[in-house]
């Protein structure tokens, strides 16, 4: 019989028996390595983690006490009123109608996917039946449960929910785990956890001991982790026969998991949902007079720029639909209208047709003025009021407003606060979204009193991980943030989408958990039909590889195979040469040895959960000790450029960013910018938009991640901060440390982290011939003379927006850069410049060395980059970095 410790180990929470010489605690559990050199000295560090992160406690005698225990508190449980009335509750779930059924397959098979409806009971009753049924048993047998999430939120509000059904405080039997913050004990039998938590476990604890049931939840989200997680499972469970795993999806797409774990059962719990009335964008309105929509993604808008809406009577081509007067009186022949007035006749197939009456005519104004590929606020707006106001035949009922980002939900809080009417009729307005502290999330839930409206405006993590009761209205934006491939920046970015017809049609679903009701979309039921996407397309094949390969590399089960073999393994696998471009480039920047070994950056970067390069930012600035302007560059990398240009203001705000310029740098220039902010002028400001904010909050969860694995003791202190809500616009500046920033103000060393980011996006500058006799520089050459060679690109451009745009001498012949924009040329957009002996130290690749008359030349990149370096700093190079050379 296999028992288990109930303890969850993470690396970070090691109990003080685990602290070894060189180690310092601080308040939260986290280590910190004194000698960071250390880390990248030999790879005994990595060893050493690992049995950290291994070492687990296993005391027989005292799981089976708390076994005991927790098998006689579920017998008295059994009287205790509170429980009974839960138990009443629970039992009303469709899925407690499959209880026997699920347990029965469970008992024949290894593997078993469960689907049904959202809300049905998957998350919260079926790991709970398998924990009961054990707790009826010998303590021997009691189960120990993992079940996974893919949102922090959700793996705390479900936990929350069972401990609160099982008559329990939290951490009893039922805990929850998500990065930083846990509230478990020794007697957790079913653990709710994030996707990533259990992945990191498993990178010290490759056979899961103890574990007993997986259960992988939200399969059908079909994340880059939860795809991982089956790869993971699918090797495991050989090596487990005796874990049983269980894969919980909300949609029908149950055979694709069962036939990818060798055709296991399945098991499909009914549906008990009350019917939802659905309106799209054309009938969010009603009656009466008629207008044109071409839509968003017509071939109009491509040609033109924009939507435009044409109505009765309106001739002589498009024209700002604004203008249009619209008449009841006027009737019109819709065939004739749009054969007559709109020259490409062919183009119009896709427009709408759109009835309104009084009571909306402000809905159409807006509708008119609107850009179909934007959300409408007003529109928004507008339907929250008239739902409010109840005019109309609708139940009362909460409302669940569907927006894409935290960026949106703040915009329609803060009109629906300014909105009296929203005050005077009592309502409640909440933002949901994943970065919400508990108290925040639990007031979601509560019930309003009566004749007081309930406004949830929620991201997508609404759709099916966190369900609320009591939502009778449902309002679709249609968006949401998708991570999508970025090929200028070859880096991944979050945007804005639309979402699929079966994302649409889940949240609709979520209108009707107790009682029939309405959902508008706000797009068209024409969008719906022909342009929205069936089905996501799965994470794991819009995002680099990256991260994954150095996560598979991590992992012991995977040490000794090829990425490739692993890859193919993948439940519907990326393209191989995006494998492959991805392993080049973790090879090309040190994470990995030419035969796919993990190097000990690779190691590191492996546990940070960014942009390779960006990890690699934040991990240099972190050992060189100029973390704060190591992060602000990796935010900056990672989010827009703040230095958005206004069309017509363009050439103002090249002048502006010029006169911050440092050291040819585009990237050490924003950093500039960034640290004087109090001593902006307004113009300058408004140039810079909303991205300063993303930056300084991207920097706090920076900070967190290298926190998290023990490079940065300030992030916690961040989180501190921010939590007691006394910070700026920047927390982590404020916690920094002044020993983690010793070095800050060192502008060559700041470039040299830079190089060692974007290596190898190296840029040779090249001057014309002519302007150099016996070696030297004679005249400097116009700026437009220079020409600028990139590996596999060719020659490019840099940018008009660059401070390098009109530079003419650079003390280095060498660039870096992050994107690439490709319109009639090939352009480089920021770039920064770099002296040699940062390319050679940071930038990763095999480094040739010939010696040359008594200088030597040094190559990397295949000889791509050369360069004559006299011998006495290299000596003094190979002395300071004590590097073995052969000759
Ligand atoms: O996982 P699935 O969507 O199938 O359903 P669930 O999350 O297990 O939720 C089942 C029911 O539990 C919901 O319909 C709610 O009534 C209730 N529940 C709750 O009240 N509070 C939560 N945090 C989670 C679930
Ligand atoms: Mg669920």
């Amino acid at each position: 019989q296999d028992l288990q410790s109930g303890e969850f180990d993470d690396p970070n929470e090691e109990s003080d028996s685990d602290s070894s010489e060189g180690e310092e605690y601080d308040g939260e559990g986290l280590f910190w390595p004194e000698d960071k050199a250390d880390v990248f000295e030999n790879d005994s560090y990595i060893s050493v983690r690992k049995k950290m992160v291994s070492k687990h406690n296993h005391n027989l005698t005292n799981i089976l006490s708390e076994n005991s225990k927790l098998c006689q508190q579920f017998q008295r449980k059994q009287s205790s009123r509170h429980y009974m009335s839960m138990l009443v509750q629970r039992k009303n779930l469709p899925a407690w109608q499959e209880r026997e059924n699920i347990l029965d397959l469970l008992d024949q098979s290894q593997v078993l996917v469960v689907s049904g409806m959202t809300g049905c009971g998957k998350t919260t009753q079926i790991p709970q039946f398998i924990l009961d049924a054990s707790l009826r048993g010998p303590a021997g047998q009691v189960a120990n449960i993992v079940c996974t999430q893919p949102r922090r939120i959700s793996a705390i509000s479900v936990a929350q929910r069972v401990a609160q059904e099982r008559a329990e405080s939290l951490g009893n039997s039922v805990g929850y785990q998500i990065r930083l913050e846990s509230v478990k004990t020794s007697a957790t039998r079913l653990l709710y956890c994030t996707t990533g938590v259990l992945l990191r476990r498993l990178e010290g604890d490759a056979d899961l001991k103890g574990v007993t049931h997986v259960i992988v939840d939200e399969v059908h989200e079909r994340t880059e982790e939860s795809d991982f997680l089956l790869l993971v499972l699918k090797d495991l469970i050989v090596q487990r026969p005796d874990m049983k795993i269980i894969l919980m999806s909300a949609t029908l797409n149950a055979e694709l998991f069962s036939e990818y774990f060798s055709n296991c059962p399945t098991i499909h719990i009914p549906g008990q949902t009350f019917p939802v009335e659905q309106f799209f964008l054309e009938d969010a309105i009603a009656e009466t007079r008629y207008v044109y929509v071409i839509e968003g993604n017509s071939p109009y808008k491509r040609k033109h720029n924009s939507s435009r809406i044409y109505g009765p009577g309106y001739k002589g081509g498009p024209r700002n639909a604004m203008d249009y007067v619209f008449d009841d009186s006027e009737s019109f022949d819709k065939t004739d209208f749009v054969k007559d007035s709109i020259p490409d006749q062919d183009l119009c197939l896709q427009e709408l047709f759109i009835r309104y009456s009084d009571v909306s005519a402000p809905v159409l104004k807006t509708i008119a003025a609107m850009d179909l590929d934007k959300i409408n606020m007003d529109l928004v707006e507008r339907l929250l009021e008239w739902i409010v106001e109840g005019n109309h035949k609708y139940p009362p009922g909460a409302v669940l407003v569907f927006m894409p980002g935290m960026a949106e939900i703040r915009m329609l809080y803060e009109r629906l606060q300014a909105n009296t009417m929203f005050n005077h009729k009592g309502c409640v307005v909440y933002p949901l979204h994943s970065s919400l502290s508990n108290e925040e999330q639990k007031a979601i839930f509560s019930r309003p009193p009566d004749g007081v409206t309930k406004i949830i405006i929620s991201t997508n993590i609404a759709e099916t991980s966190v369900t609320i009761d009591d939502v009778v209205y449902v309002i679709d934006s249609g968006k949401m943030k998708e991570k999508t491939y970025d090929a200028a920046k070859c880096m991944e970015s979050l945007e804005d989408s639309w979402v699929s017809r079966a994302n649409a049609m889940q949240r609709k679903g979520r209108a009707g958990r107790v009682a029939s009701g309405v959902c508008f979309h706000l797009f068209t039921s024409h969008c719906f039909k022909h342009q929205l996407a069936e089905q996501q397309l799965p994470e794991i094949q819009r995002v680099p590889l990256e991260q994954l390969c150095l996560r598979i590399k991590i992992l012991d089960l995977f040490a000794e195979k090829t990425l490739e073999s692993v890859f193919s393994q993948i439940i519907e696998p990326p393209d191989l040469e995006s494998l492959e471009a991805a392993s080049q480039q973790l090879q090309d920047l040190g994470a990995l040895t030419a035969d796919e070994k993990l190097t000990p950056l690779g190691y590191h970067l492996a546990n940070l959960p960014v942009d390779v390069r960006i990890g690699k930012l934040m991990l240099f600035g972190s050992m060189f000790r100029c973390l704060d302007p190591a992060l602000t560059i990796a935010a900056s990398l990672a989010s827009k450029s703040p230095f958005v240009s206004p069309w017509n203001k363009r050439e103002e705000a090249n002048m502006k960013r010029r006169a911050f310029a440092v050291g040819n740098s585009d990237h050490l220039t924003l950093l500039q910018a960034y640290k004087i902010q109090p001593s902006w002028d307004e113009g300058f400001l408004c140039l810079l938009q909303g991205e300063l904010p993303e930056i300084a909050s991207l920097k706090r969860q920076f900070a967190e991640l290298l926190s998290d694995i023990g490079f940065c003791r300030e992030g916690l202190r961040a989180r501190a901060i921010e939590r007691a809500s006394t910070h700026g616009a920047d927390g982590v500046l404020k916690a920094t440390g002044p020993e983690a920033n010793l070095n800050s103000e060192n502008i060559s060393l700041m470039s040299a982290m830079l190089c060692a980011a974007l290596y190898p996006n190296v840029i040779q500058v090249q001057t014309p011939e002519e302007y150099y006799s016996d070696g030297e520089l004679k005249k400097l050459p116009k700026a437009s003379e220079l020409r600028f060679l990139t590996k596999s690109d060719g020659y490019v451009h840099v940018h008009p927006s660059s401070v390098n745009h009109h530079t003419r001498l650079y003390e280095s012949p060498f660039l870096v850069y992050l994107e690439k924009v490709k319109t009639r040329r090939v352009f480089i957009r920021d770039c920064s410049m770099t002296s040699v002996f940062p390319l050679l130290l940071f930038g990763g690749s095999q480094i040739n060395v010939e010696l040359h008359n008594g200088e030597f030349v040094l190559s990397l990149d295949d000889g791509w980059i050369k360069f004559a370096a006299p011998s006495y700093q290299v000596a003094a190079l190979v002395k300071e970095l004590r590097w073995e050379l052969d000759e």
